[in-house]
């Protein structure tokens, strides 16, 4: 038997950024947007265009950038925003709008404030406009799992009549069980008359810990899109782990006889680049992403996967593209060697951005005795985030210890003119802090500070995330070096600099807020 296709609907630039704290800037989504193409997702959720200036500007850029999937942008049932969508998207020559409105009995009474049939009317001129303004619409009946079938049935046959050709059940506020949603759309495939007409999406959220579960029981009882998010991200607890989803069917055929065009081996890089961006950790022990899913610690498992690797391991980390090769690159290397291995890493840099990752990889050789993939890809990481930022690090000096207040010396340079200062501090990242803060004045307020290592070892390379609010604005700074200080220094002022970007255009602050709106 022939396995079925899947559908995957990535939302991590939608449903992913609406995680508090989660905000990425224009650059930063189509950075993630091309991750998303190189690992062949088929729809690429961008954004909400009518959110404000900022996410329209990210929607378009995102339409622009991506090469193999449909960029498809989420509207209301409301003409304003289906508008906006299909302004932003249609940059590109083929685009999805998804528009949504809410048909449980909760959400109409206490939300939306409208009786059931002024709901229904709305979603017939909702997706008849989206249908004017492109051949592909997907229509969502917002808390789908909580709404009255007969009622719920009304409305996907309404939709697909007014030209919706994805259907997406939702399990908002991830409420339902397996046995429960693969039920619920089960009995859509089987009672909407015209469901022969449209696809049936699964949508879920982990809040009790069910979303990849209740997806995957979604497709056993018809569904053929999966919308999920990389490592997870969402609203809350998060949507519906993408690589969960990806890896079970390719691990499991004999039960899940389905296929996707995923290339799992991009899984690795692009979960890293989830997590770098949005300072969202992963959790160690996460499946197929954490640090130590693939790790065998125990004797007794050792010795079992010595003797055939099967005994403990049902997939092969290679098959999500975790390798451990050791670069043999060392300070003598030159340039054309460096670029090789970035090539064969995924990376394609402009001659100026080679040149700076050159040489800090050149600084790194002389500070580090083994230089890993990962390494590499952190380095370039940083050099590519920072790449909009006015402001640069420099230089730092630093005092610390049981003796008198931290002293940090720091030299920053803003658009080709270096300044210096020193400031004092209760310890170093205190120091460092305010001596940035001297030098760039700003209101952010530090919400989050946060040191990982990148590879194993006492000279790893830390990785320091700063979240920084101002004015009801969150951004998330990173930085990378193998000084734990001097990657702190550079992740607040990468946070410092986007905020001044932020403060610029003007971005409204809260996104989710204007959703839950209408
Ligand atoms: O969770 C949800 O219901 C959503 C819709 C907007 C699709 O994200
Ligand atoms: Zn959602």
């Amino acid at each position: 038997m022939s396995a079925t296709p899947i559908i995957i609907f990535d939302t991590t630039l939608r449903d992913g950024e609406q995680s508090p704290g989660a905000a990425m800037t224009l650059e930063e989504k189509v950075r993630i947007a091309r991750v998303l193409d190189e690992l062949r997702v088929d729809v690429v959720e961008a954004g909400f265009p009518i959110a404000s200036e900022g996410d329209f500007m990210a929607v378009q850029a995102v339409a622009r950038a991506l090469q193999h999937a449909v960029p498809c942008g989420l509207a209301r049932a409301a003409k304003a925003d289906i508008e906006r969508a299909a302004e932003a998207l249609k940059v590109s020559p083929r685009f999805r709008i998804h528009t949504f409105i809410s048909t449980s009995p909760l959400h109409m009474k206490f939300k939306l404030q409208m009786e059931p049939d002024r709901v229904l009317e709305k979603v017939k001129e909702s997706v008849a406009l989206a249908r004017k303004l492109t051949d592909d619409v997907e229509w969502s009946a917002e808390d789908a799992s909580r709404t009255e079938h007969d009622f719920l049935c009304r409305c996907v046959e309404t939709a697909i009549k007014a030209g919706a050709r994805t259907i997406n059940i939702p399990d908002t506020v991830g409420y339902s069980v397996p046995q429960e949603y693969e039920a619920l759309i089960n009995m859509l495939a089987n009672r909407v008359p015209n469901i022969d007409q449209a696809i049936l999406s699964t949508h879920c959220h982990n809040d009790l810990g069910l979303a990849v579960a209740n997806s995957l029981s979604g497709v056993l009882g018809g569904a053929r899109q999966v919308e999920c998010t990389l490592n997870g991200l969402g609203e809350r607890a998060g949507n519906a782990a993408l690589e969960e989803i990806v890896m079970a069917m390719k691990t499991r055929p004999d039960f899940l006889p389905y296929t996707c065009n995923i290339h799992t081996e991009v899984i690795t890089k692009a979960s890293r680049l989830v997590s770098s961006i949005t300072g969202f950790v992963v959790q160690p022990n996460k499946a197929i992403v954490g640090a130590n899913a693939f790790a065998h610690e125990s004797g007794i498992h050792q010795d079992g996967m010595i003797k055939n690797k099967h005994t403990y391991e049902i997939m092969t980390p290679e098959s999500v593209g975790l390798t451990k090769s050791s670069l043999k690159l060392g300070k003598l290397s030159g340039r054309n060697a460096f670029k090789t291995k970035l090539h064969e890493l995924g990376y394609d840099l402009g001659d100026n951005a080679l040149e700076d990752a050159f040489k800090r990889f050149k600084d790194l050789a002389d500070a580090k005795r083994d230089i890993w993939d990962e390494d590499i890809i952190a380095l370039v990481d940083d050099e590519m985030a920072r790449s909009m930022d006015r402001a640069k690090f420099v230089g730092l000096e630093l005092r610390a210890g049981t003796r008198g207040p931290a002293e940090a010396t720091m030299e920053i340079d803003v658009d080709g003119a270096v300044r210096a200062t020193k400031a004092f501090g209760n310890g170093p990242v205190d120091a460092i802090f305010n001596a940035v803060s001297d030098l760039l004045p700003h209101d952010g307020k530090l919400i989050l500070f946060q040191i990982g290592a990148i590879t194993t070892g006492a000279d790893a390379q830390a990785e320091v995330t700063v979240r920084l609010e101002e004015n009801g604005r969150t951004v998330n700074g990173q930085g990378t070096d193998h000084d734990t200080m001097v990657a702190a220094a550079r992740a607040y002022i990468h946070a410092v600099n986007k905020l001044a970007i932020k403060r610029q255009k003007s971005e409204p602050p809260v996104l989710t807020e204007k959703m839950r709106a209408v």
